[in-house]
């Protein structure tokens, strides 16, 4: 089933006709407890589910823990809720999903996440509306879930969401700062699905809408918002959603997980640290390190139309324009501005890259490559060399 979509402004009034539809008996709602009613999602979701049973879960922390999942799972099943709505950011998209997907399964949710077990599809009708633009999770049929400290993806075809409702006036009370978090996460995830070794034409085609529309967006959209920069990143991000969604993330989302979870980074900005660098590193691609199955001149073709999509003539130039547009919008790019000194780079090259975290990347990563980068933006490092 394809995936129904509203979108623009006003768009969230379609809530109340899409639920009307499915006709649940109890709708399970995935809130974040700050944005939810600052973002004008409260009202419209009180409004579309007048007279209809309903629970409410907001009992999660900002990238979801297995433990807030099960909490979930057992809510959803004691209330036994046949719609699941998610609405807010990254965590509150992601914890519905999971929770959606887990709460139908004979086996503990953790024994699931951990991989190994194939899951049944989820049952309940699943329904996406984003306050933020924007990890793009509405669009991907996965979610993240941390055990302690290590970061897992719960992946399952039925995860898709079977409607979206993207309606920018529910990001306008963004602050600042997530505005910047969330819209570099949509960039990144853009250029990293672009060269990803997954990308198929759709999905590379979806990262390139999603460039020309995010980053000439971007910086209004901190700064100075208005009606169509907010419009334009919301779409960016749905866009580098779907095309995640196919070709999945690469080396610096692998490598910003243990920055979040370790150093309390938030993931937007976490990925933003390293992507800018791995320009230049995957344009040293030769025979000995191609990960890409179509080979070096596939990947050069790729990035080169990386490059021509960002109207920058080297990886040099790609690199200085994502790290000058993360700062102009506010976002540090070293690790001593977030807190994170030296000697604690032997603990992200571990966590960031094992196991098998950066197989995705167009150009094989090395501890050794991933602490020369590292050390390059961390204390006193020259960024604009
Ligand atoms: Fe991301």
């Amino acid at each position: 089933m394809p995936q129904e979509l509203y979108s623009g402004y006003g768009s969230v009034a379609r809530l109340g006709p899409v639920v009307r539809k499915a006709r649940p008996e109890c709708v399970f709602l995935v809130f974040d407890k700050g944005a939810f009613a600052k973002s004008g999602a409260e009202r419209a979701a009180d409004r579309a589910l007048d007279g209809i049973r309903r629970v409410g879960f907001s009992d999660y922390v900002v990238n979801p823990r297995i433990e807030d999942i099960t909490r979930g799972v057992e809510l959803l099943r004691t209330e036994d809720c046949d719609m699941v709505i998610g609405v807010g950011g990254g965590s509150a998209m992601d914890t519905a999903k999971s929770v959606s997907l887990l709460a139908v399964q004979d086996s503990e949710p953790v024994a699931i996440v951990r991989g190994g077990i194939e899951p049944r599809p989820r049952q309940a009708t699943l329904v996406m509306v984003p306050t933020t633009a924007g990890t793009g999770s509405e669009s991907t049929h996965f979610s993240v879930v941390y055990i302690g400290a290590e970061k897992y993806s719960l992946a399952h075809p039925s995860m898709l969401a079977d409607t979206v409702i993207l309606d920018p006036a529910l990001t306008e009370s963004m602050p600042p700062y997530l505005a910047a978090c969330t819209g570099m996460d949509a960039v990144c995830q853009a250029i990293e699905s672009w060269w990803s070794v997954n990308s198929t034409a759709e999905s590379r085609e979806y990262s390139r809408q999603s460039l020309a529309l995010g980053i000439p967006n971007l910086e209004k959209a901190v700064a100075d918002p208005d009606r169509g920069a907010r419009e334009c990143m919301l779409l960016a991000s749905n866009l580098a959603g779907r095309a995640i969604n196919i070709a999945r993330t690469t080396v610096a989302h692998a490598v910003s997980y243990p920055i979040t979870s370790l150093f309390g980074v938030p993931h937007g900005h976490a990925v933003a640290l390293t992507l800018p660098w791995f320009f230049e590193f995957n344009d040293r691609v030769d025979d000995d390190s191609v990960q890409d199955r179509r080979g070096v001149e596939h990947v050069r073709l790729v990035l080169s139309e990386i490059l021509e999509a960002l109207g920058v003539g080297s990886a040099r130039e790609a690199r200085r324009l994502i790290v000058d547009l993360a700062r102009r919008i506010g976002l540090a790019a070293n690790l001593s501005d977030v807190g994170i000194g030296r000697d604690d780079i032997d603990a992200i090259v571990r966590h960031g890259l094992s196991p098998h975290r950066a197989e995705n990347n167009p150009r094989r990563v090395s501890a050794e490559d991933l602490r020369e980068i590292l050390e390059r933006i961390s204390d006193g490092a020259d960024l604009d060399g």
